[in-house]
């Protein structure tokens, strides 16, 4: 990882090669056993894998994905706590992508409607939507602001980088608090009890948050 900064014993840095299977087994658990759609759909924790894997190569080519590392003594690395993978929102998925883990379906249906909503009324071209796609917390390191700072790295990192606008699908109460914290605003939501794939409301089980929450916030000026 190439480090950014470090708050409160935590390092964050960019993404690189030798992380991606940490980040891999870090976001399949977090999603898997906490995100509200990955739990309602029973999301086995090597679908979340597989799918993670497969936008490894876009994200470290895109170098907006943040990793986060307990700091450790000089010359060694500290343990991976949280990440949030993102990439161009103007640049293609990788190709196949939904044939990677099938059971994911639902969960890209919604996804893919609501982004869709927004992209029929902005143009979203590469180098000018930063996506803050996937933000996961080790659940030892939760809860003292770790997400936070994830994010607010990753909006620096997409500044520098020339993007323009952030753009996010908030699928929980807490990461809503989280991007709403850091100034992103409410675009569209796709309500859980509402929501039907092939017949059946997959996420009409899920409380304490009335769905996916698209999120924007424009760059520009300081965030860190
Ligand atoms: C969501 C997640 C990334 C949060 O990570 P975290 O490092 O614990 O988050 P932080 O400590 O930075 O912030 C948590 C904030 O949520 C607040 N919060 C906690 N429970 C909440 C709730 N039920 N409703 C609203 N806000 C809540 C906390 O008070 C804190 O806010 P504060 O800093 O203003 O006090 C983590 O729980 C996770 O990995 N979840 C599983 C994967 C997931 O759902 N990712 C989001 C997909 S978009």
């Amino acid at each position: 990882m190439k480090l950014l900064h470090v708050a409160e014993g935590v390092e964050y840095g960019l993404l690189d090669e030798t992380d991606v299977p940490h980040m891999v087994m870090l976001l399949a658990e977090a999603f898997s056993r906490f995100e509200p759609m990955a739990v309602a759909a029973k999301l086995p924790a090597s679908q979340v894998a597989h799918m993670v894997a497969a936008l490894a190569p876009k994200a470290l080519a895109e170098q907006l994905t943040i990793v986060a590392r307990l700091s450790a003594p000089e010359s060694s690395r500290g343990p991976l706590v949280g990440v949030l993978l993102a990439d161009d929102f103007g640049t293609a998925p990788p190709p196949g992508i939904e044939d990677v883990a099938p059971m994911f379906a639902p969960i890209g249906a919604l996804l893919d409607g609501l982004d869709a909503q927004y992209r029929s009324a902005t143009a979203v071209v590469p180098g000018t939507h930063a996506h803050l796609f996937m933000l996961g917390v080790a659940e030892h390191a939760g809860s003292r602001g770790i997400a936070g700072h994830l994010v607010a790295s990753c909006l620096a990192q997409a500044q520098r980088r020339g993007y323009l606008m952030a753009v996010t699908e908030a699928t929980g109460a807490v990461s809503q608090h989280v991007f709403r914290k850091v100034g992103f605003q409410h675009v569209a939501t796709a309500s859980y009890c509402d929501f039907s794939h092939e017949g059946q409301l997959v996420f009409s089980a899920i409380t304490g948050v009335e769905g996916t929450m698209l999120m924007t916030r424009a760059l520009g000026g300081a965030v860190l």
